[in-house]
């Protein structure tokens, strides 16, 4: 038994750990019940009572041996195990990044509009969407069952009140409440009974603006507006006027961009014009100064507005107008980095 022992021993100090499974084997072979340590336990109550001290002895330092290099082989193995998991994790990796909403792209740009007309001094001011007809039409010089009236197609709640068809609603509240000078912009969403398509919508966005004072001249609005647009478009957008007609401006023009998108030389998206057409602009009817308890001899002014989505569809290359307003995740977080 003295001679087992001692090749026991030796067979312990031999069997080498080097991977973790052999921490697992080695404990088997050698600690388990059926291991041999145990199988000599058993043997040990054969031996010879006057051989039993020393055999015992030496059977306990063989175990705790045995015991001793597992426990260290186990020690090891976990400390080499939660070090390779913290490599694993990568603390200086950016997060996974998660969508977590974004502004909307048509408020992006009435933002950006806003804060141009800031840097001019022009104030923000809002009013009702429903609009009774003084505000929406007869105090901007559109007469009783003028045909004007038609040019856009109202959404009429009662026979005075309507959904307001433009923002120029909100220019007549200013000027009613306000002394000159007035310089503000005015966004809003406004209504038209229009049929549904990929360019028109039955609601969209504007901003419209005034500037009220003394000596206000078409200059002036050229140059505001000219302004405005290389501000919001680049320094190399071009400029015309052309003349048109609005019930509350005389004389009124609509304004055109050349086209950002071909630098004017004709593309599908300005129908191989170079012009692209942006906004209604003019001097402010005295009729309407007038209406508004504003005195016309005194003073002048201009107006002006826009369409926001048409603007956005310009910037961001949108195609199709509905994408606004189908709340389209995919869509939308397209512009998450914008606008905060
Ligand atoms: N209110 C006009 C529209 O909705 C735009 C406009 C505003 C035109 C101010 C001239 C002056 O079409």
């Amino acid at each position: 038994m003295k001679k087992q022992l001692e090749e026991l021993k030796i067979q312990i100090e031999l069997f080498e750990i080097k991977q973790s499974e052999q921490v697992e084997n080695f404990r088997l072979k050698f600690l388990s019940k059926k291991g041999s340590l145990n199988q000599l336990f058993e043997d040990f109550k054969t031996v010879p009572s006057e051989m039993k001290r020393e055999v015992g002895a030496l059977l306990n330092q063989v175990k705790q041996k045995a015991q001793q290099k597992w426990e260290e082989a186990q020690a090891q193995f976990e400390a080499n195990k939660s070090k390779d998991s913290a490599e694993q994790i990568d603390l200086t990796l950016p997060a996974d990044k998660e969508f977590t909403g974004s502004r909307h792209p048509l408020k992006i740009i009435e933002n950006d509009i806003i804060e141009i007309f800031k840097t001019l001094g022009f104030v923000y001011a809002e009013g009702p969407e429903i609009e009774d007809d003084w505000h929406n039409f007869s105090a901007l010089n559109f007469p009783p069952n003028h045909p004007a009236r038609d040019m856009q197609d109202t959404f009429f709640i009662t026979e005075d009140i309507a959904l307001r068809t433009h923002t120029s609603s909100v220019q007549v509240r200013l000027m009613e409440n306000q002394k000159p000078p007035i310089r503000a912009i005015m966004p809003g969403r406004v209504y038209r009974n229009e049929a549904i398509s990929a360019r028109a919508n039955c609601f969209f966005h504007q901003i419209e603006g005034i500037y009220i004072d003394e000596k206000v001249s078409f200059a002036d609005l050229k140059q505001t507006l000219y302004h405005f647009i290389q501000a919001l478009f680049g320094q190399d957008v071009n400029l015309r006027f052309r003349p048109s007609y609005f019930p509350f401006t005389e004389p009124s023009a609509e304004m055109d961009i050349s086209c950002m998108l071909c630098k004017g030389s004709g593309c599908n998206v300005c129908k191989h014009t170079g012009w692209l057409e942006i906004l209604g602009c003019g001097m402010i009817d005295p009729n309407v100064l007038q209406a508004s308890g504003i005195d016309p001899e005194k003073y002048s002014g201009f107006a002006f507005g826009m369409g926001i989505e048409r603007i956005a569809m310009l910037k961001f290359e949108v195609k199709d107008l509905r994408t606004y307003f189908t709340n389209d995740i995919r869509f939308l977080s397209q512009f998450e980095s914008m606008g905060n």
